[in-house]
């Protein structure tokens, strides 16, 4: 039988406490765990692909049968190259439906043999998004608790730098 991998997509922009519950969700379900990160450069995003990546591996070193990967283009695409059938999507909230629904059935018309799984994170990550965190860590609020260690470390360093290594203005 082939292994069943599980494809966790997204920006990961950074990784923060919500994803990682998801992905420890999915390890006693399947035989592999593919995080795929989203090649964005266009966007901006606060790390590049690279980081996002090394980050993403080094928060996962102890968790042997998930992998990193950096996609660009379709989604269904990658899949098919890594010759996966399962896309992960965390649910936190009635609001993530719709965008969910649409994206799902969308990969599923692209490629019929893709299926969506979503997974619901505890409830104490259900308001969390990697947008708030780093709207709120650059305000200066603390974030503690809700990001691993190592992201919280990058955040820190990233928005100061972007601040000219001060914290940033309250008003
Ligand atoms: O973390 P995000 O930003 O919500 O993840 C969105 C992601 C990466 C899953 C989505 O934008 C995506 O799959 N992009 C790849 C391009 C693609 O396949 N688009 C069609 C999706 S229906």
């Amino acid at each position: 039988m082939s292994p069943r991998i599980a494809v966790y997509p997204g920006s990961f922009d950074p990784l923060h406490n919500g994803h990682l519950d998801i992905i420890d969700r999915c390890l006693p379900i399947f035989d592999e765990v593919v995080v795929a990160v989203l090649v964005n450069e266009g966007k901006k995003p606060l790390f590049t692909t690279e980081e996002r990546v090394a980050t993403i591996q080094e928060l996962l070193r102890d968790r042997p049968r998930c992998r990193v990967e950096s996609f660009s283009g379709l989604l269904v695409d990658f899949m098919d190259h890594i010759e996966a059938r399962t896309v992960i999507r965390g649910l936190r909230a009635v609001s993530d439906f719709e965008y969910e629904f649409q994206m799902a059935l969308m990969n599923r018309r692209l490629n019929a043999r893709v299926e969506t799984v979503f997974l619901m994170p505890k409830e104490d990550y259900s308001y969390l998004s990697s947008r708030l965190v780093k709207e709120v860590c650059g305000l200066g609020g603390n974030i503690e608790g809700l990001v691993p260690p190592l992201v919280l470390d990058q955040l820190h360093r990233r928005l100061r730098k972007a601040d000219g290594g001060g914290s940033l203005p309250r008003s």
